[in-house]
């Protein structure tokens, strides 16, 4: 049995060597933000913590969905690259980029995020020079921490305007997933799929300024490769969901030929896929421990089980919260209609 670690929303702050200039654009906001209602939301202590444990022993591989720092500065990715190195090397962990990696316009044309992590999002068979040059066109990158077994990490990270926090996959990179998918061994029996932003509706204003916009298209693409789940961080709060499989809207065949043609149709809608966010792994708001991450058990047949651990600040460890999250994300009330 494998055992995959999801992680999410770190968040780690560090200004220090920061000059004033480079909170002359965007930033100031998000500035703002961090002295307000942030300040000590995501403390790296946790961070810390949270890296020790899964570097314990038990855990095989991590996965981390994005938003690692607050404002994309090279003080953030430094502070953050060594929380990462501490969790274990990179052909243990598994990182994607959330949009406050892509904070503002200059992150994405200088390539920043990839700059510090490329190592972190390459497989044997690339090169860590793709990740460098190419930037965002280096989505989706595949990796495979068991031969059975792969990870598509997609990037659905963009500098938006202040206070807007949406992302876009694009078809660049569904059309490449689908060309990866393509070329897999057919000893390939589960495919992770990792996106930062949430595919599910949310309540209030996150749902019109913080969404995926092309959440639809990402779907029918997950339905078409036969994913079998999506993870993906953005809100801080854990969900379990999943895409349901189109096979309710089948019409039952009344001749044996239409029958074999419906079976057909079925396969190819294939099954529910469970959508999950772990949540943040380091967010404690007000003294509350709000700190979570997941781990998925998996074997050559799929996945089989997935369970949550919590931080105790008065412990001072993760324990084990939930152990029935990939039945409540199939079977619980949150199918995901788009
Ligand atoms: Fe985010």
């Amino acid at each position: 049995m494998l055992r995959i670690a999801h992680i999410s929303d770190l968040h780690v702050l560090d200004l220090v060597g920061t000059q004033w200039h480079e909170f002359l654009n965007k930033r100031v906001t998000g500035a703002m933000n961090l002295i307000g209602i942030r300040r000590n939301a995501h403390p790296v202590s946790i961070a810390e913590q949270l890296a020790d444990r899964l570097a314990a022993g038990d855990i095989d591989h991590v996965i981390l969905t994005g938003d690692l720092t607050n404002l994309a500065l090279d003080s953030e990715f430094k502070r953050v690259r060594e929380v990462v190195e501490r969790i274990g090397p990179p052909s243990f962990v598994t990182v994607i980029p959330g949009n406050h990696d892509m904070y503002t316009r200059g992150a994405l044309r200088h390539h920043r995020f990839e700059k510090w992590f490329s190592p972190y999002l390459v497989d044997d068979a690339d090169t860590h020079h793709s990740a460098l040059t190419k930037g965002r066109l280096h989505y989706p990158f595949m990796r495979a921490p068991a031969p059975h077994v792969r990870i598509y990490g997609l990037s659905s990270a963009i500098p938006t305007p202040p206070l807007l926090a949406f992302g876009h996959v694009g078809r660049h990179q569904l059309d490449r997933l689908r060309q990866l998918v393509a070329e897999e061994p057919p000893e390939v029996t589960v495919r992770l799929c990792l996106v930062h932003h949430n595919l599910h509706h949310r309540v209030g204003a996150a749902e019109y300024v913080a969404s995926l916009v092309d959440r639809k298209a990402f779907t029918r693409v997950m339905h078409e490769i036969h994913a079998t789940a999506v993870l993906h961080g953005h809100t801080h709060h854990p969900h379990q969901g999943h895409l349901p499989s189109r096979k309710s809207k089948a019409k039952e065949p009344t001749v044996a030929d239409e029958k074999l043609q419906i079976r057909a149709e079925l396969e190819e809608m294939g099954a529910d896929i469970p959508v999950l966010g772990c949540g943040s792994s380091t967010w404690s708001k007000k003294g509350r421990d709000l700190a979570r991450f997941n781990v998925l058990e998996i074997d050559d047949t799929g996945l089989h089980g997935i369970s949550s651990l919590r931080w105790s600040a008065e412990r001072q460890v993760f324990e084990l919260e939930h152990e029935d999250l990939l039945d409540k994300a199939l079977h619980g009330k949150n199918r995901i209609n788009l």
